[in-house]
């Protein structure tokens, strides 16, 4: 029947501002995707939240000499705010920084050692005799050792996509003072990938033939060629999930240590689906989407992610098995559903050249809305989406597609037909008589872009879905050129009509093949067209207290939605309203002016 739906969206470290990259690269994508879902009735389960913890948030606090607890409520709240105004609908967008997720990921830590997938082992770690520290992942950068870019950091590289292993680092320099660090032993807890491989790999070649190549080629390829080791999974660092209390009498020193940020974080997913659950009220509600063989689960994620969503985190959720479940409380434990797909997106460049916030090298979102609106971002953001290359945010592009295609090929249509109705049949949809051949044409046309474009979102191919979407109303566009109501209207009303009557069930069936890309206007539309409901559901935030401190989350109520993935219902009759322009013209000086801003200090 309806099937449930995950909808994972990766979790934006809450160290840096949302850029339009980040947007086009996992957010903007699982919002379009959930939003169709919903449409279409199925169940559907979106969350994410701050990725809170580890290096990247500390590093951050140094830079600004504060504390990450200060650095992650500051960057979290800002998240909530664009998300609102981007209308990213989570069900539930929380953060790592909660007790809720420290129970959950404590239990997953235990649940792999008690299968047996976990092991200790003293490894070389950078320290800082300067400082008198270890030095984990990012406080240090070097060269990397697989694809030789000299930005790297010991944990992971961004130019290869590679984790790295931090004592193989060429060239190490320390991030706080430049200094060259020295290895020292230290002792760590490992997932025993080696022997979670043939598992992983069983579970990879399930999904090769729908899996997008480039994901493949960071997953299974990656394994076939080099095999899977141990990686360490703590850290000596203090900011992060420290360890389950049974490990920490193990001996003093693993009271200073906490979880990797990637191996917690991950489990984010599930403690997200957890919280929510217990903010609906009905405290088992998650299992629908994790313990239900139907379910499926789609993890948005950019390329930078892929090895950690691909490998680690199947690997972790295999290796915990049903104990994970017992672990969380379960009298009958089951196993977590595995990922169905990972449609990572590759990354957005600005004007040619890599996106940098530190040299201010980018389109910040806040400040984006702070000048236009959200749809004409989720409009460009989807044309130029990622998907299976590199794309480039180009101003004159964004000025281009919002005049010539947003305005001219839809915004138009819709506000022409209406405004023209209005005056002509009084604000009420016109009786058509007997339809035309070409009317009827047009209509199945339409019609059948529930299908098409239905079919490329649920492949995940949202380009080529809006692309559709866009064609069909062209299709309207053609009719009234063939048709010209407003020519007919002198002469023939009847005829004219007709054709209006057409053209607005178009407009109308138009308004929810949209709908996911551009939810704010299709609202308008749908209020234009005189219905009373909204299409989808509405967002609240809220805040939590717990031991941890607080966390406001946003949350996505479902219950008022009326849309549905079905072809216009619109009856003759039916009264609508004068409609207003759903998107505004740009003038060409924005060009300029926007590319002037490009790589200066921030006022
Ligand atoms: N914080 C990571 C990033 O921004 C993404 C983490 S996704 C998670 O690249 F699932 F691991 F949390
Ligand atoms: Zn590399």
């Amino acid at each position: 029947m309806s099937e449930p739906i995950l909808v994972a969206a990766a979790w934006p470290y809450a160290n840096a501002e949302i850029h339009v990259g980040n947007m086009t690269g996992s957010y903007l994508p699982a919002d379009i995707f959930a939003r169709y879902q919903r449409l279409r009735g199925r169940d559907v389960l979106m969350v994410s939240g701050s990725d809170s913890h580890g290096t990247p948030i500390t590093v951050r606090a140094d830079v600004e000499k504060s504390t990450p607890y200060d650095v992650y409520q500051r960057y979290h709240a800002g998240f909530l705010e664009i998300f609102q105004k981007l209308g990213l609908s989570y069900d539930l967008f929380t953060s790592t920084h909660t007790e809720n997720h420290k129970h959950v990921a404590s239990s997953m830590f235990m649940a792999l050692k008690e299968n047996g997938f976990l092991y200790k082992e003293k490894q070389m770690q950078w320290y800082s005799t300067s400082q008198n520290r270890f030095l984990p992942d990012r406080y240090v950068e070097g060269t990397c050792y697989i694809c030789g870019y000299e930005g790297a950091r010991s944990d992971q590289c961004d130019k290869c996509g590679n984790m790295l292993e931090a004592e193989k680092l060429i060239n190490p320099k320390s991030k706080i003072d430049g200094s060259t660090p020295e290895l020292r032993s230290t002792e760590h807890y490992f997932l025993d990938l080696s022997r979670l491989q043939d598992l992983v790999i069983h579970f990879l070649k399930m999904r090769e033939s729908y899996w997008r190549p480039s994901v493949l080629r960071q997953s299974l390829g990656q394994i076939l060629t080099d095999g899977l080791r141990g990686r360490p999974i703590t850290r000596d660092l203090d900011w992060g999930i420290h360890l389950p209390q049974e490990i920490q009498q193990e001996g003093k020193e693993w009271e200073n240590k906490c979880l990797y940020v990637w191996f917690e974080a991950v489990v984010g997913y599930l403690s997200a689906s957890l919280e929510w659950s217990q903010l609906t009220g009905d405290k088992d509600a998650w299992r629908k989407w994790w313990q239900d063989l139907n379910a499926r689960a789609y993890y948005f994620i950019g390329k930078d992610n892929i090895p950690f969503h691909a490998i680690i985190w199947p690997a972790e959720l295999i290796g915990a098995g049903e104990q994970l479940d017992k672990n969380l409380g379960s009298q009958k434990p089951v196993t977590m559903v595995l990922p169905y797909d990972v449609p990572a997106n590759e990354f957005m460049n600005l004007e040619g050249q890599k996106i940098s916030g530190s040299r201010n090298w980018a389109v910040w979102v806040s400040d984006f809305l702070s000048r236009y609106d959200p749809d004409p971002l989720r409009y460009y953001l989807t044309v130029n989406m990622p998907e299976s290359k590199d794309t480039d945010w180009d101003w004159d592009d964004f000025y281009h597609r919002n005049n010539d295609e947003l305005v001219a090929t839809w915004g138009n249509l819709a506000n022409r037909v209406l405004a023209f109705a209005y005056k002509h049949w009084e604000g009420v949809v016109p009786e058509p008589g007997q339809l035309t051949s070409l009317d009827l044409d047009l209509l199945s046309e339409v019609e059948a872009g529930f299908n098409t474009v239905g079919q490329e979102i649920d492949a995940v191919r949202l380009r080529a879905a809006l692309a559709e979407a866009m064609r069909i109303a062209s299709e309207v566009n053609k009719y009234l050129d063939i048709t010209a109501p407003w020519q007919a209207v002198k002469t023939d009303k009847a005829a004219a009509g007709r054709a209006i009557y057409t053209a607005m069930k178009a407009i109308d069936s138009l308004k929810t093949l949209l709908a996911p890309f551009l939810p704010f206007t299709s609202q308008r539309l749908n209020e234009f067209l005189g219905y009373s409901g909204n299409l989808f559901g509405t967002q609240s935030t809220e805040t939590i207290e717990d031991e941890l401190g607080e966390h406001t989350v946003l949350r996505y109520d479902p219950s008022s939605a009326t849309g549905k993935w079905e072809p216009s219902q619109l009856k003759p009759g039916q009264r609508f309203l004068q409609p207003q322009p759903l998107f505004r013209k740009l003038d060409a000086r924005i060009v300029e002016e926007e590319r002037s801003k490009l790589g200066k200090p921030r006022d």
